[in-house]
């Protein structure tokens, strides 16, 4: 995932508010503008409810916080700078190119986005995505983003739970797989004209349990405000267990099937890229050995964790 390996023929193998224990401690992860805000807020909420979540920011931080605890490097656990979230991408769509990204997104049409839904289902229908936000409650999930390129990044979203749209597809019993698709419009995302990333479009797939877990989730907005076109507006996937590349950007269709749907990374090196790829720091995955990751913005390395820091939750899927 590399501009460099353009040359070579194919790659080779190449928080919410309550508080679950996955969440992050959320003084440490929001950017200070919104938690200034929301800190003027909670003065006036009286101390009984300050003392309250004192008592339960620090013990989440001392028992439940996974990186918390494994690094000791309690400073680098803080939301990561916006700039650097949307500036520094992978979309290939528009080019491989990280730091060129956000420039070129701007051409993507976001007005009026709907999603196809077809497949296993009692009725395909197109969904528009605003009335889907209007429809379910928005909730604010700090996650980590796991990059298997081993950069990561803690970053606020906000948005629903997959399952709520699963659950609103009404997916016939034989359903086993979701598979997820991004655009396709070349004359407005120039990387889509470039042979060698084929086929296009970006496809990525769920088991349907997985889809239907709680961490499995729909981002319309981050840090306070709709997606960024770079991050994957108007609607993306995020998955926080797996490597970045599951969490596939701008949705346009879903379709329930009986067998796991071949995904973009598969088709480019079949050999590097699985369908599961879920984080675990002792499989080297694609080209990079996976024990350590870097989050933007920092300079040193932290120890990645099994399932991403999710395994207390996620693990019992795969057993
Ligand atoms: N989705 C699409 N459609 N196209 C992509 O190139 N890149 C993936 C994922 N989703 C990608 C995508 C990869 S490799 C990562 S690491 C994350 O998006 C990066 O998300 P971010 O740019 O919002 O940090």
């Amino acid at each position: 995932m590399n501009k460099k390996i353009k040359n070579e023929k194919r790659p080779q193998p190449f928080a919410i508010r309550h508080n679950p224990p996955w969440s992050l401690d959320e003084n440490r992860v929001t950017p200070e503008d919104v938690y200034v805000d929301r800190r003027n807020f909670l003065k006036g909420m009286g101390k009984v409810s300050l003392a309250a979540l004192a008592f339960s920011a620090s013990s989440k931080l001392w028992w439940a916080n996974p990186l918390w605890a494994k690094t000791e490097t309690p400073s680098s656990l803080k939301a990561s700078p916006e700039n650097l979230v949307g500036r520094f991408n992978n979309f290939y769509e528009f080019t491989p190119d990280k730091s060129r990204v956000w420039k070129l997104a701007k051409q993507l049409p976001l007005e009026g986005w709907s999603i196809q839904v077809k497949g296993l289902v009692k009725q395909p229908q197109v969904l528009q995505v605003a009335d889907l936000i209007q429809k379910f409650d928005s909730q604010e999930r700090i996650y980590r983003l796991r990059c298997v390129e081993t950069w990561s990044a803690v970053i606020p979203w906000r948005g629903f739970p997959l399952r709520k749209l699963i659950q609103l597809c009404e997916p016939l019993s034989s359903a086993r797989y979701v598979k997820f698709k991004t655009f396709l419009i070349p004359n407005n995302a120039p990387g889509q004209k470039d042979r060698f990333w084929e086929p296009w479009p970006y496809v990525e797939g769920l088991t349907l349990a997985e889809a239907m877990h709680d961490l499995s989730f729909l981002a319309t907005g981050m840090y306070g405000h709709p997606l960024n076109p770079q991050n994957g507006a108007p609607i993306r996937l995020v998955v926080p267990w797996k490597y970045g590349f599951k969490s596939i950007k701008s949705i346009v269709a879903i379709e329930f099937t009986r067998e796991a749907p071949r995904t973009f990374w598969q088709d480019m090196s079949p050999l590097e890229y699985d369908f599961e790829a879920n984080v675990l720091p002792k499989v080297p995955y694609a080209r990079w050995h996976q024990s350590v990751e870097t989050l933007l913005g920092e300079n040193q390395t932290i120890a990645t964790l099994p399932y991403n820091g999710y395994a207390d939750q996620v693990a019992s899927l795969y057993k």
